[in-house]
Formats: C-alpha cells, structure tokens, sequence
C-alpha cells in the first residue's frame, strides 16, 4: 500500500506509531499523509456540525472560526492557523504524537503552546472517538484560543498546575501522604479542566451556549447538552466541580455554567487559592483514574 493511502487515521497511523515508538512527543504535521478518505472525513464533519454551531456554539467561538479562517474544504494546516492566531493571543497549535501527560500538557498552556493532535477519526464511525483527533483539538479547541480572556484562563491554569508541582516536591515529611494529596489535587484539576474547557457552557443573552471543546466537537452531543431535558445544567460551584467524578464514555449527564470568561478566570485564581489552603487534598474519590505517567510527570517536574 503506498504512504498516501494509510493516512493519518486515528489508532491506524504507522507514522504516528513510528514517532511514538521513538519518543518523538512533539512532531511536525506531516500534511501530505493525509488521505483523500481523511480529507473527506474533515469535509462531513465540518457541514454536518456547521448548522449546530451556528445554534450552539458561543459567539467568540464563532469569532474564532471566522479570524482563523477554518474551513470545511479540507484538514488545515496548523502553520496557517498559528499565523492567524498568535497575534491574536500568543497561542499556537503546536502537534503532538499522541497522550502529553498532564503535567506536560498544563505546563504547555503556561507557555501559550496547545498540544494538538494531527490524525483525524475514522470515517465510518463520524461520531466516534477512541480519543483525540485533530477535529476535536483544531475545530474544537483552537477558535477558543482567539479569545484574549479564555486564552489567559488556560495559562492560569497552567500557572494552577505547576503550583501544585512545586507545591508537592517542597513538602517536607512524609512521602506517601504528599503523594497521596498531590494525586487529589491532579483529580481535582483534571475534574476542574473536564466540566469547563471541555464541555463547559456558558450564559449568553438569550440563553445557553458550549464553549467546551468536547461539546464543541461532537456532532451528537452539542445539540444534546442543550436541549435535552436529561441532562441537568447548573451554575458553577467550585467545591461540586472539584468533587464530582465524570465518565468518558457517554454523553455528560451533568454540566455546569460560566456567566462569562472573566467569571471562569476567576474560578482558577480560586482553584489556586484552595489549592493552597490545601482544600484540594481530599477531593472525593472515583473518576477520572490519575495514571502512573500523570503523577510521574508533575513528581519531576
Ligand atoms: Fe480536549
């Protein structure tokens, strides 16, 4: 089979491999891998999704659709979108090989970097996602980094992440009862990251809109987190976000809601304090898992 037609296929990329293989996190965007299947894979999900964004997605995200100038014709090139979006907010699309763990992923937004993954979902499964792909990060992610405020939020929360780091490895004492809180401050940021910049609403005018970037990106569940009548939306309350555990593996049944990107900055100058206060030591037990890699990565940071 020639190189063209394997493609950049989520979970079935041999170049993906190759660099994961070597232990290449950050790589270049091989543009010219992609199959025409993959083009087209990007051409369905961007009509399809295109009225409901318009319905749907907030305003600065539509904003950042426009200045970014993404559009339905093919898989853009992350070189073309950073000469549109640094400018704007400093943030690039910077690509990665696949899983950045979470001290390495946070500190990247510190620097204003995304790590952005380049394959793209299978095309006979559109609404399915065995895990990131470049519709979700670029078409989902990155039209919020145009925002000046919501750009800084995701900094904040890197500035977040690495307080916690150093936090963790300047305690004197005992070993394991440090591991123990440092992986409940990781859950209690992860859980913090889920219910805002992945599937976060916020307030708008005339009602609700998704700014989270897993609703952002999903051709079912966007519509479905807006007017469902099973799912419950509520506004935000840091020691219920903290303490609520989520699943992946289905619609969110539960969201919570911003009045705006000032309101959410401020709810991470508050995840910092109570970090400090030491009130994310103990955050209830259950999901997300923090791996191995994951608390690895903030013990040697
Ligand atoms: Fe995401």
């Amino acid at each position: 089979m020639a190189t063209a037609d394997v493609g950049l296929t989520t979970t079935k990329a041999p170049f993906i491999e190759q660099a994961q293989q070597s232990g290449q996190t950050y790589i270049e965007q091989p543009y010219e891998l992609y199959s025409e299947e993959n083009q087209e894979t990007w051409r369905r999900l961007y009509e399809r999704i295109l009225p409901k964004w318009r319905k749907f997605a907030n305003s600065r995200f539509m904003h950042g659709l426009e200045v970014l100038h993404l559009k339905p014709d093919g898989i853009p090139r992350l070189d073309d979108i950073n000469h549109f979006l640094a400018p704007l907010s400093g943030f690039k699309a910077k690509a990665v090989s696949g899983y950045v763990p979470a001290y390495l992923f946070f500190d990247c937004l510190r620097q204003r970097s995304f790590p952005t993954t380049i394959t793209i979902r299978d095309g006979q499964t559109l609404d399915y996602l065995p895990e990131p792909d470049i519709f979700h990060d670029v078409a989902g992610h990155v039209p919020m980094h145009t925002d000046r405020v919501f750009s800084d939020v995701l900094v904040r929360f890197g500035e977040v992440a690495r307080f916690a780091a150093e936090r963790a490895n300047g305690l004197a004492g005992d070993e394991k009862e440090h591991v123990r809180c440092l992986e409940s401050n990781i859950k209690a940021m992860a859980r913090f990251f889920w219910f805002t910049v992945e599937f976060g609403l916020i307030r708008e005018g005339d009602g609700l809109r998704a700014y989270g970037s897993g609703l952002l990106s999903s051709l079912g569940e966007l519509e479905h987190s807006l007017t469902s009548p099973a799912v419950q939306r509520y506004p935000i309350q840091m020691e219920w976000v903290i303490n609520q555990y989520f699943e992946i593996d289905h619609y969110q049944p539960l969201l919570f809601i911003v009045d705006s990107f000032d309101h959410l900055f401020g709810l991470v100058d508050e995840l910092e304090q109570w970090l400090k206060d030491g009130k994310l030591d103990n955050v209830s037990p259950g999901e997300p898992a923090v791996n191995a890699e994951d608390l690895k990565s903030f013990m040697e940071a």
